[in-house]
C-alpha cells in the first residue's frame, strides 16, 4: 500500500480528505502534520487530533507545523470554516497529543525512514511543504509525488486570480513549483465539479455509523457558505477530497502536463498560479493539473468509502 503524509488544516474538507483517506488499506498514513491556513495553527493541529481520535487512529504520528506563512501574514478562512475552524460536528477531544516536534521535523525523519518513495498530500497552504523542500534537498528523492489542492487555471476563490491555500503562502508555493517533484495539481477547475448536492448529503447521513454521521454533519455546515448565489454552484465543492479521490481513481479525472508558475509579485495577481494549458512558454512542464471529473463516481466512492466504516 502506498505511504503518505497528510499536510493539512482542517477544515471541513480536509477533514473529509483524512477521513477518506484512512477509510481502508489502500494507504499507510506514515504522519499527519498541520498548516495555517483555515484557521490559526494551534486550532487546525487540535482540529487534526480530533478527527484521528473520533477514526481511532491515535497509532498516527501527528506535529504541527510553522506558525505564519514565509513572508506574509497568516489570513484565515473563518468565514468558511467558523469558529473552530470545524464548525458543525460535535467532535470529541483529542485522545492523545501531538508529537513534540515541528511537522518538518516529522515529515523528515519518516522520509528518512521509508524503504520506498512517499506520497505528500498537502491540503492547506504549503509552508511546511515548501521548509521541507529548501532544509532537506537530501530526501528529494524519497518523495514520490506531491498531490496538492490549490490553485487554479481558471478564476480564483479567494481574489479574482487566487485561490485560497495560494494565496496564504505564495512564496511557499514557488518553491514547491519550482522543486522538480513530480506534482498533481488539483485545482479549482476540478474541485468546483466535485460538489457534494443536499441528496448526496442525505445519502451520507442515511449511512449507519458515527463517522459518515460526523461527515454530514461537516457538509451541512460546509454547504452554508456555498449557497451564496455570487458562486453559482447547487453544492458545495470538496475540494481537498479530491486530492484522494485521484490517489484512488485517477480514471474519474482528466489531466494535462503543465508549466505552472507562481505569481509572488503581481498588483492584482498575487497567489495566482498561471497555467500554460498550451504550452505557449515553452517552459518545462512541472504539473499534472487536473480539469474534468466525473462527479457522481466521486461521489459514490466517498459513499462507499463511508459505508466501510460500517464493517
Ligand atoms: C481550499 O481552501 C480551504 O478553505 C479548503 O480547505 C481548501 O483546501 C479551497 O480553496
Ligand atoms: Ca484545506
Amino acid at each position: 500500500t502506498r505511504p503518505i503524509i497528510l499536510d493539512c488544516d482542517p477544515g471541513h474538507d480536509d477533514a473529509i480528505a483524512l477521513i477518506l483517506a484512512l477509510s481502508g488499506d489502500a494507504f499507510t498514513p506514515l504522519a499527519v502534520t498541520t498548516s495555517a491556513g483555515n484557521q490559526t495553527p494551534e486550532k487546525t493541529l487540535n482540529n487534526a487530533l480530533r478527527i484521528l481520535t473520533l477514526l481511532g487512529r491515535s497509532d498516527i504520528p501527528v506535529a504541527g507545523g510553522a506558525l505564519t506563512p514565509l513572508a506574509r501574514d497568516l489570513i484565515i478562512a473563518d468565514n468558511v470554516h467558523g469558529e473552530t475552524g470545524l464548525d458543525g460536528p460535535i467532535l470529541p477531544d483529542p485522545s492523545f497529543p501531538p508529537l513534540d516536534m515541528t511537522a518538518v521535523e516529522l515529515m523528515a525523519l519518516k522520509l528518512r525512514e521509508s524503504e520506498v518513495p512517499v506520497t505528500l498530500v498537502p491540503t492547506g497552504p504549503l509552508t511546511n511543504i515548501a521548509l521541507l523542500l529548501a532544509g532537506h534537498p537530501e530526501l528529494h528523492h524519497k518523495i514520490e509525488r506531491i498531490v496538492l489542492m490549490g490553485g487554479a487555471a481558471g478564476v480564483g476563490n479567494w481574489t479574482p486570480a487566487a485561490e485560497f491555500n495560494i494565496f496564504v503562502d505564495p512564496e511557499a508555493a514557488d518553491i514547491v513549483f519550482r522543486a522538480g517533484i513530480p506534482i498533481t495539481m488539483c485545482g479549482l477547475d476540478v474541485t468546483h465539479q466535485a460538489q457534494v448536492m443536499d441528496e448526496d448529503i442525505a445519502r451520507i447521513r442515511a449511512i449507519d455509523n458515527p463517522i459518515a454521521q460526523c461527515v454530514a454533519d461537516l457538509l451541512d455546515f460546509f454547504i452554508i457558505y456555498h449557497r451564496d448565489p455570487k458562486w453559482g454552484f447547487t453544492g458545495a465543492p470538496l475540494h481537498d477530497p479530491c486530492t484522494i479521490a485521484w490517489l484512488l481513481k485517477p480514471e474519474l479525472f482528466t489531466a494535462h502536463e503543465c508549466w505552472v508558475g507562481i505569481e509572488t509579485k503581481g498588483e492584482h495577481t498575487q497567489g495566482m498560479t498561471v497555467v500554460d494549458r498550451y504550452g505557449l512558454t515553452g517552459n518545462k512542464t512541472n504539473a499534472s493539473v487536473l480539469f474534468d471529473i466525473n462527479r457522481a463516481g466521486f461521489i459514490d466512492l466517498l459513499v462507499e468509502r463511508l459505508e466501510s466504516y460500517s464493517h
